[in-house]
């Protein structure tokens, strides 16, 4: 079975987890993709986000939420007066999945088997910064910590706790909100994002 629990260095610092992370061959993700993307901030923070995984450019560039998913997360950061320095971000899965097209790349969902066998990461993040509250961001994440069967429209927004995490909250992913059908959906989703950012950060503080 697919786990990265062997390649998780023993010492859960920030400097030894991205040390070991260009190593991990957890799962078969590693081989295609450019590089491994750690997570961002640092260790003295007390909100924790966690996304999906790597896009196009995020692979490119090895750093997280740096494509437009990123923008309109950095707009709900912006809009609650929350400092990016204030955060630590990282993904559920750590490598981009992709279908190529052309000279696209386009995004693949993870698997449920790579969003698990990636958890070992998560969990030695969690365990270096120990933030108050984990901010899922979307529903890959919410499953690695939240379970299979979360629902995230009915749950998102609520102080949870699992053995994973004591306090973890779930809310939609950035990308659903540049997805979203039309005006009224794209505002909504939005509202909830930077709501839900915003009760997360009163929650740490
Ligand atoms: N960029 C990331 O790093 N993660 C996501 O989930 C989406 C965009
Ligand atoms: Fe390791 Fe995660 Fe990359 Fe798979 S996706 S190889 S488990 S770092």
């Amino acid at each position: 079975i697919s786990t990265a629990a062997p390649f998780v260095p023993a010492k859960h610092n920030l400097t030894a987890i991205r040390e070991a992370l260009p190593h991990c061959r957890g799962c078969e993700l590693y081989r295609c993709a450019t590089q491994v993307v750690p997570g961002a901030g640092r260790a003295t923070v007390s909100i924790m986000l966690v996304g999906e995984q790597p896009g196009d450019q995020e692979d490119l560039q090895g750093k997280p939420f740096v494509d437009p998913a990123g923008e309109v997360l950095h707009r709900a950061l912006a809009e609650i007066s929350l400092d990016p320095a204030q955060i630590y971000v990282t993904n559920a899965v750590k490598h981009f999945k992709f279908v190529r097209n052309g000279k696209r790349r386009l995004h693949k969902n993870p698997r449920m088997s790579e969003i698990t066998a990636c958890r070992p990461w998560l969990l030695a993040e969690f365990d270096a910064i120990k933030p108050k509250i984990v901010l899922c961001l979307g529903a890959s994440a919410a499953k690695s910590i939240l379970g299979g069967t979360f629902g995230l429209m009915r749950d998102r927004g609520k102080i949870l706790s699992t053995p994973f995490a004591e306090h973890v909250m779930a809310t939609v992913h950035p990308s659903a909100v540049l997805r979203a059908r039309d005006h009224a959906t794209r505002d909504l989703l939005f509202r909830h994002l930077r709501d839900d950012l915003e009760a997360a950060f009163k929650f740490a503080r």
